[in-house]
C-alpha cells in the first residue's frame, strides 16, 4: 500500500491497486466523539440519541434484516424504481459521468446504477463517501464483478466528503443519496444539507435523491414496528452499543421500542421508553442518568413527503427538477435534480 499526502485537501491517500484507492482526512479534524455526543444528548431534559449511532456492526446487520421485512416497504419499492432507471435514466446522460454515493449503502442498489453506466461508458469511476470502514469490503466485491470500474473511497462524513469533491476535477458527477436517509434530518437540517449539495455541484452535475412518500398511517406504523420485533431490536441495540463502548449499565429489559406517526409533521418518531424509574451509569464519560417511568429517549425521525412539499423543498434550494420517478403505488420516489 502506497501512502502519499494530498496537501490541497489535507487528506491521506491510500493506493491499494490501480482500481482502488482511498482518501482519509488527517486525524486532526475537530469532530465530537461518540462519548461526547452521547453524554450531551442524554444529559438534558429531552433526551435523544442521534440515529447515525444505530449503525455499529450489529446495528448494520439488523438494518439489513429490516430491509427484508414484509412490512418494511421502502427498500424493495426503491429497488423497483431503480430497476426502471435502466430505461428512464439514459436520456438524461449525455456525457461521461462519475458516480458519487453519499453513504456506501446497499450493494443491490449501487449495482443497478453501475449496470446502467457500464453500458454507456468505457470506464466508470465510483466515489463512495462513508465514515465507516465497511467501504473496503464492499469495494473489493464490486471490483471483482465490474472490470472497467475504478473506485475511490472517501472515508469521511458527508460534509467532509462533499468538501473533498468540490473542485476535484472537471468530470461530471452524478451524486446519489438513496434509501430515504434524507428523512432523518429535521426540516432545517435537511434544507441546509440540500444547500450544501447544491453548492458542491458543478453546473452539469446531477443529483439523484430518494424520498419516502406520505401514505396510510397503518402502513407506516407497521413498517417501523414490525411483527417480528426486528425494528425494536434495532432501536434497543443502540443502548447495547452505549453499554459496550461507554461502559454503561443500561438494562434493555427496562426499555420498550415505541413509535408514533406524527401527522402534523408527516414523520415517524421513534423512541426508547423507560418502563421504570431508573438510574443508569455510563462510566466512560462518568455520567449518571435518571429516567422516570414512561420517559422517552428520542432516537429517530423518519420524514415522509407529499409531492408538493418535495417540489417546494427542491425548488427553494435552487434545484431544477429534471424528473421524479415513483413506484406503482407512489410509496417512494427518486428525483433527478440539476443546478439551473
Ligand atoms: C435508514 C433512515 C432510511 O428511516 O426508514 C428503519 C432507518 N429506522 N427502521 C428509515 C430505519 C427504523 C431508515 N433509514
Amino acid at each position: 500500500m502506497v501512502i502519499t499526502s494530498q496537501k490541497k485537501h489535507d487528506y491521506k491517500k491510500y493506493v491499494v491497486n490501480s482500481n482502488l484507492q482511498y482518501f482519509k482526512p488527517h486525524a486532526t479534524k475537530i469532530e465530537k466523539t461518540f462519548s461526547e455526543e452521547i453524554s450531551s444528548s442524554l444529559n438534558r431534559s429531552s433526551k435523544f440519541v442521534n440515529p447515525k449511532f444505530f449503525y455499529d456492526k450489529k446495528g448494520s446487520k439488523l438494518f439489513e434484516k429490516i430491509c427484508l421485512l414484509p412490512e418494511y416497504y421502502p427498500t424493495r419499492t426503491e429497488i423497483s424504481i431503480l430497476e426502471n432507471l435502466k430505461k428512464n435514466l439514459p436520456p438524461f446522460i449525455n456525457d461521461k459521468f462519475r458516480i458519487v454515493e453519499l453513504g456506501s449503502g446497499s450493494s443491490v442498489k449501487i449495482r443497478l446504477i453501475l449496470d446502467i453506466f457500464v453500458k454507456l461508458q468505457e470506464h466508470l469511476e465510483y466515489f463512495p463517501i462513508d465514515v465507516s470502514e465497511i467501504l473496503t469490503e464492499s469495494s473489493e466485491e464490486l471490483l471483482r464483478d465490474y472490470s472497467n470500474l475504478r473506485i475511490t473511497g472517501i472515508m469521511d462524513t458527508y460534509d467532509g466528503g462533499l468538501r473533498f469533491l468540490k473542485d476535484y476535477d472537471d468530470t461530471k458527477n452524478l451524486i446519489l443519496f438513496l434509501g430515504s436517509s434524507f428523512g432523518n434530518f429535521s426540516p432545517d437540517d435537511g434544507f441546509e444539507f440540500l444547500k450544501k449539495i447544491y453548492s458542491t455541484m458543478k453546473s452539469n452535475d446531477l443529483f439523484l435523491i430518494g424520498l419516502d412518500m406520505v401514505k396510510d398511517k397503518s402502513i407506516l406504523e407497521s413498517a417501523y414496528d414490525d411483527s417480528q420485533g426486528i425494528t425494536a431490536e434495532f432501536n434497543l441495540n443502540v443502548l447495547s452499543r452505549i453499554n459496550d463502548e461507554l461502559d454503561g449499565d443500561f438494562n434493555l429489559q427496562n426499555f420498550k421500542h415505541s413509535i408514533t406517526y406524527n401527522e402534523k409533521h408527516n414523520r415517524i418518531e421513534m423512541y426508547l421508553k423507560s418502563l421504570v424509574n431508573q438510574s443508569i451509569v455510563l462510566s466512560k464519560p462518568n455520567l449518571v442518568l435518571n429516567l422516570k417511568k414512561n420517559e422517552l429517549i428520542h432516537t429517530e425521525y423518519s420524514h415522509k413527503y407529499q409531492i408538493s412539499q418535495m417540489t417546494d423543498l427542491f425548488t427553494q434550494t435552487g434545484f431544477e427538477i429534471k424528473q421524479t420517478w415513483f413506484d406503482e403505488k407512489k410509496y417512494f420516489s427518486l428525483t433527478l435534480l440539476s443546478k439551473n
